[in-house]
């Protein structure tokens, strides 16, 4: 597997590989696990697999969160040589934010609700840096997860509207086997914390049968919260549902797919969960 640090090196690792076909593209900000290798192994349809590993400062709401982000690179190196990856893309800050850096992309409407609303600026940040690695590598295909499901809206909608020639798609998410969503947040929860976070898959699967028996949304985001609410090491961030393509807020009794957005924070930690319902 080839290691590129320098856009010139990626650029010219891509050309290359285009003499043996398509490229296929998972972007990663480290501290690597099975859902990223659910994104490599989905990329792997292409002959060509090209991972970046980058923590974009651009996307944090503050400096702490920013640096305790786990730096994992040596064994994130060795499961992307496991995983058949062809090249690693681990550029520095600078290459990435060059001095002068004032450009930013910002999907307006969708950046700034929901999710986005607790976290200021992080869909724009997510938006640009994406925007600059698909303009450094020009793959053919992305690969995102599921679990972050307004950042893939937000990339397929930026996408769109920019004329972006790169086919995105939308990966399932992976979960450890008490349901937890796999996320590199996870390592830094405590024992206690740990245990406690299963309530979010617990507070989704409850509110998808809701939906299923006919309850309103309204009830449904009630019960959620209530559930979260039952577990003292949890703080309910937000809890949305959604129109999977618009992300309006669905009212009442949905008469069709619906997205189901949660995130709660145990002890400094927040996590984020996500299911489509067909109720
Ligand atoms: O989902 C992530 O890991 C990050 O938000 C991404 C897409 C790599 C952008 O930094």
């Amino acid at each position: 597997m080839q290691i590129c640090r320098t856009i010139a090196e990626i650029r010219a690792a891509v050309a290359h590989m285009r003499t043996a076909g398509t490229v296929g593209l998972v972007t990663t900000m480290g501290a690597l696990h099975a859902g990223h290798m659910a994104l490599i192994k989905a990329a792997s349809a292409h002959p060509n697999v090209v991972a970046t590993i980058f923590v974009n400062p651009s996307q944090f709401g503050n400096a702490s969160d920013l640096n305790s982000y786990p730096r994992t690179e040596d064994t994130d190196l060795a499961m992307l040589k496991q995983a058949g990856v062809t090249t690693a893309f681990i550029p520095s800050v600078g290459e990435i934010y060059p001095d002068g850096d004032e450009t930013i992309v910002e999907t307006t409407n969708l950046a700034n609700m929901l999710h986005g609303l607790t976290r200021p600026g992080h869909y724009r940040g997510v938006a640009t840096v994406v925007t600059k690695l698909f303009n450094i590598i020009g793959a053919d295909a992305a690969y995102f997860g599921e679990k972050d499901y307004q950042q893939l809206a937000v990339i397929r909608t930026m996408v769109r509207d920019l004329h972006t020639p790169v086919a995105i798609h939308g990966v399932p998410t992976v979960r450890e086997t008490d349901g937890l969503a796999m996320s590199s947040r996870n390592v830094r929860l405590t024992p206690a914390d740990r245990s406690a976070a299963p309530i979010l898959i617990a507070s989704l699967t409850a509110a998808d049968a809701l939906l299923k028996s006919g309850e309103t949304v309204e009830t449904t985001i009630d019960a959620i919260a209530a559930t979260i609410a039952s577990q003292p090491l949890a703080r309910l961030g937000a809890v949305d549902i959604v129109d999977p393509i618009t992300f309006a807020p669905a009212t009442g009794k949905p008469n069709g797919p619906v997205g189901i957005m949660i995130s709660a924070t145990f002890g400094d930690v927040m996590l984020i969960d996500q299911k489509e319902v067909t109720p």
